[in-house]
């Protein structure tokens, strides 16, 4: 029978792929990705690719998701995306679908498990997850996400951050995903919250790639040099 499996394939270090990913990925049929628009290249397609044996002719599909917060958008895509990756299911073939890092957190997966399942009860649909950005980051600062009973909040910056104050007052870890050109407004909160000056603060950027930046300090250290510009940056504060 065939099957769609929902796959994470890390932070961006084809190291770091699970021997389960790297399995699936070879059996597959078909492998499907997701990109912001039809010029731009899919990251999770370009973290597998060192794994990818091109004389299998493996058949590509990279699904278009905008960067939009427009629901009716978002839907629209959604909806299309998710029938084209069960049509292809449903016509006898094994599926992948990449995403980066983890297939449950912040991803599209999300949104393609939940319609396929609904409309495709009968459909075998798995999961292998894969290592979550900011646990790779952890790795590479050497900060500890929790310990003991600290409380740890994820937030999306690119979002409305008006709950960052109360959720800083109540929590010993923050770690900030989505987006480091909001990272300016957050730290802002963060001080105004009486978060402490000497908290451990640490940002990355374009993590596993050749152009990472990583950044340690205390949170009354930072300055606009600290910080990142891009999407796909992290960070974390930490009360010591
Ligand atoms: C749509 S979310 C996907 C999260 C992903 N599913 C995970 O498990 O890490 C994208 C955000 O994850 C973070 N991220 C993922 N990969 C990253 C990387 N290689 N370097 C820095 N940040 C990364 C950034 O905060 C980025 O804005």
């Amino acid at each position: 029978m065939p099957e769609l499996i929902g796959i994470g394939v890390g932070p961006g270090d084809p190291d770091l792929l699970t021997v389960k990913a790297v399995k699936a990925i070879q059996n597959a049929d078909t492998i499907m990705c997701p990109a912001s628009n039809e010029d731009r290249p899919s990251i999770a397609l370009s973290v597998v690719s060192p794994i990818i044996d091109k004389s299998k002719n493996q058949e590509i599909v990279k699904l278009i998701f905008p960067m939009t917060k427009d629901k009716a958008i978002l839907e629209k895509h959604w909806k299309e995306n998710s029938k084209i990756m069960a049509d292809k299911v449903l016509s006898g073939k094994n599926v992948v679908y990449l995403t980066v890092g983890d297939p449950y957190l912040y991803s599209t997966w999300i949104y393609m498990h939940r319609e396929i399942e609904a409309n495709h009860p009968e459909m075998k649909i798995s999961v292998i997850p894969g290592i979550v950005s900011m646990f790779t980051f952890a790795s590479k600062v050497g900060i500890s996400i929790a310990e003991g009973a600290e409380k740890v909040a994820i937030i999306p910056s690119c979002y409305d951050l008006s709950s960052v104050k109360e959720i800083a007052k109540n929590s010993e870890v923050l770690v900030f995903l989505k987006d480091g050109r909001y990272f300016d407004q957050v730290i802002d909160l963060l001080k105004e919250s009486g978060f402490p000056e000497n908290s451990i603060f640490a940002i990355g950027q374009d993590l596993g790639t050749d152009h990472e930046i990583i950044r340690k300090m205390t949170l009354g250290e930072v300055n606009d040099d600290s910080l990142t510009t891009k999407y796909f940056s992290i960070l974390v504060v930490k009360r010591v």
